[in-house]
């Protein structure tokens, strides 16, 4: 079977990326990553797919970005996006084209907090639960269809506390998701997925480790 050829895209510290790298390594994830692309030139997450002899590239969102996207993704068969602390909104154009082969990793249990700051929209509404989801993405902002969440219950308002807290989650979810993806489990369907030939009508919740 062709193994996944996958783009991670960023913007930041990359640690969901470092993470991911690491899932590859323990063999948890059968996966190439064929580059990381980051819209910015100071993103660390740049240095980890250097360290780790992973081809990456800058992007200016602003010019033909979709057009250079769309080339790299065409050109090299690639199978799957994932969106990894990409905080740029992908043009319609790019998620009507590879429906269904993006996904993202949102730090908030959707459908609550789109969008940006979700910490501080936790803390201001005082949220007794928080957590992260893996969802398609589609040309609504954070709106595809929900593969998976974990949630935990809030106990300090503290932005920091709660950005460990809520990576600790993702840490989990993502690289499941990644794998459901990558052996074909998981199908997006419309505005549902479905796991194992089953149309599901929420997101899986994940159980914590500790
Ligand atoms: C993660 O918490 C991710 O959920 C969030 O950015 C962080 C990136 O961390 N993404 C978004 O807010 C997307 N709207 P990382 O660079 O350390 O992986």
């Amino acid at each position: 079977m062709k193994k996944t050829k996958a783009i991670i895209l960023i913007s930041g510290n990359g640690t969901n990326l470092s993470n991911i790298i690491e899932n590859i390594k323990s063999g948890f994830i059968k996966m190439d990553i064929f580059m990381v692309i980051s819209n910015n030139s100071k993103a660390k997450g740049l240095n980890i797919a250097e360290n780790h002899n992973i081809a990456s590239m800058i992007i200016d969102t602003n010019e033909s970005f979709d057009y250079v996207l769309s080339d790299i993704v065409d050109k090299n068969n690639i199978d799957l996006l994932i969106l990894a602390g990409f905080m740029k909104i992908l043009p319609k154009i790019i998620t009507d084209k590879y429906d269904g082969k993006i996904i993202n990793i949102h730090p908030s249990l959707l459908p609550k907090h789109k969008g940006l700051d979700t910490h501080k929209k936790v803390i201001k509404a005082k949220d007794k639960f928080h957590g992260a989801s893996v969802h398609y993405v589609t040309s609504e902002l954070d709106g595809g269809p929900i593969i998976i969440q974990g949630k935990y219950k809030v106990d300090q308002y503290d932005e920091e506390i709660i950005k460990k807290n809520i990576h600790m989650i993702e840490y989990q979810i993502l690289p499941i998701a990644i794998k459901w993806f990558v052996e074909n489990n998981i199908v997006k369907l419309g505005n549902k997925f479905s796991f194992n030939g089953e149309i599901l009508e929420c997101p899986i919740e994940h159980i914590l480790k500790n």
